[in-house]
């Protein structure tokens, strides 16, 4: 059985640093306190530096990337919209070439970024939209999934959400991406290990169910039952608990930020962020109770479930737009792994049976 390697350093990176005790998240020596009002385009600036020759055109360059894969969408059939959207984007995302030039690593990231809008549109009997390579990416992936022109507080909220999802240690989906680049098997094979590991419920998975858990409490006066029954049966509440946080994960603040600002303009229904804080208070005062010796705080997901509700993304596609942002840091994670690591390939200490003595 192999453990979770909890606490196990398995690299030095110069990307990240996810203060567990602190409650703090540094990206490339920035704190994310001062990223949250940048462009995503920014951050992946920031993330990329170093890692390839010229980051000069990165937003331009991105905004063709979205053009140049728009084209897979073309490709979508009944088998593959019968898929789950996370499914589905590492369908298409599959039929991206591998390599280890900028041009590719754009593409990897505008994948994700088009194929999501173009399958909710696809699944509800619409044409995919095609990108405007000269808005924001933010605003380019509103703009493809709404059919029109996203407000100025849409687009920062999604600028937010993708800026705080970028990058975050050696979580199990970065982990995984490495271990393949490590190989030297190509960014698009890096990429797609990520998002194959980014789907469990465990890991990315998580935001969706945030949503069924608002619906089956209902009402703030259920919110403490329901909890109480849940665990009692064993379950585990989306949203709360982290390997590394010990305190209230640095990203659900900032997450919660821009579900306010959002509900200043009504995007977001004051009765649903009234539920969520509830049962966030009901959850917490449960987790302390059944778990005294471990600190289960609320997760970047959960106030990730409203942002993204608020902002029209179906549920089932949550863990696709957690790649949106994600699959940045991916690719730089997979740049340092090649230029400056070697091949990842950690030992084992057998437990099965002996061989059986010749008789
Ligand atoms: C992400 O690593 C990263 O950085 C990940 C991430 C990123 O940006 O990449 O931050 C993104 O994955 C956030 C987490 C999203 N997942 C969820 O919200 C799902 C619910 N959370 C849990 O399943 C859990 O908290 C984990 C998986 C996130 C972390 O679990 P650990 O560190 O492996 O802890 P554990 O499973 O060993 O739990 C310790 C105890 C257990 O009880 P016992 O078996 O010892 O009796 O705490 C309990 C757990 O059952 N517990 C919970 C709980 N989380 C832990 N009980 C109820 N509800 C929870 N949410």
């Amino acid at each position: 059985m192999i453990g979770g390697l909890d606490d196990v350093v398995a690299a030095e990176t110069v990307l990240s640093d996810v203060d567990g005790i602190a409650g703090r998240l540094i990206i490339r020596g920035v704190s994310l306190d001062d990223l949250v009002h940048s462009r995503y385009e920014d951050v992946l600036s920031l993330l990329l530096d170093g890692f390839f020759p010229d980051l000069s055109g990165l937003p331009e360059g991105l905004g063709a990337a979205r053009v140049a894969v728009f084209k897979h969408l073309a490709s979508v059939d009944a088998d593959l919209l019968a898929l789950t959207p996370i499914e589905a984007v590492r369908a298409l995302l599959a039929r991206l070439p591998d390599g280890d030039d900028l041009t590719t690593a754009l593409h990897l990231i505008a994948a994700p970024a088009v194929f999501t809008p173009g399958i909710i549109r696809l699944r509800s009997g619409l044409a995919p939209i095609a990108p405007n390579p000269g808005v924001t990416h933010a605003c380019d992936i509103l703009a493809m999934m709404l059919g029109k022109a996203p407000e100025a507080q849409q687009v920062a909220a999604l600028d937010r959400y993708l800026v705080t999802v970028a990058d975050h240690g050696l979580n199990a989906s970065t982990f995984a991406a490495r271990v393949v680049a490590s190989t030297q098997a190509g960014l698009a094979s890096a990429i797609l290990a990520g998002l194959s590991a980014l789907k469990g419920p465990l890991h990315g998975g998580a935001p969706g169910p945030v949503l069924d858990m608002l619906d089956a409490v209902g009402t703030p006066a259920n919110a403490a039952r329901w909890v109480e029954d849940e665990l009692a049966r064993g379950e585990r509440l989306m949203g709360f608990g982290h390997r590394v946080y010990r305190v209230r994960d640095p990203r659900a603040d900032a997450l919660k930020g821009a579900v306010e600002l959002l509900a200043t303009s009504s995007a977001i229904d004051p009765v649903r962020l009234a539920l969520a804080e509830a049962v966030e208070r009901a959850a917490l005062a449960a987790l302390k109770r059944k778990k005294p010796d471990r600190r289960l705080e609320t997760n970047v997901e959960f106030y990730t479930a409203l942002l993204l509700e608020s902002l029209g993304f179906p549920r089932a596609t949550f863990t696709c737009v957690f790649a949106m942002g994600r699959t940045g840091g991916w690719i730089a994670h997979a740049r340092e792994q090649v230029l400056g690591g070697r091949l990842i390939r950690p030992q084992s200490r057998y437990v099965g049976p002996k061989p059986q003595q010749a008789a």
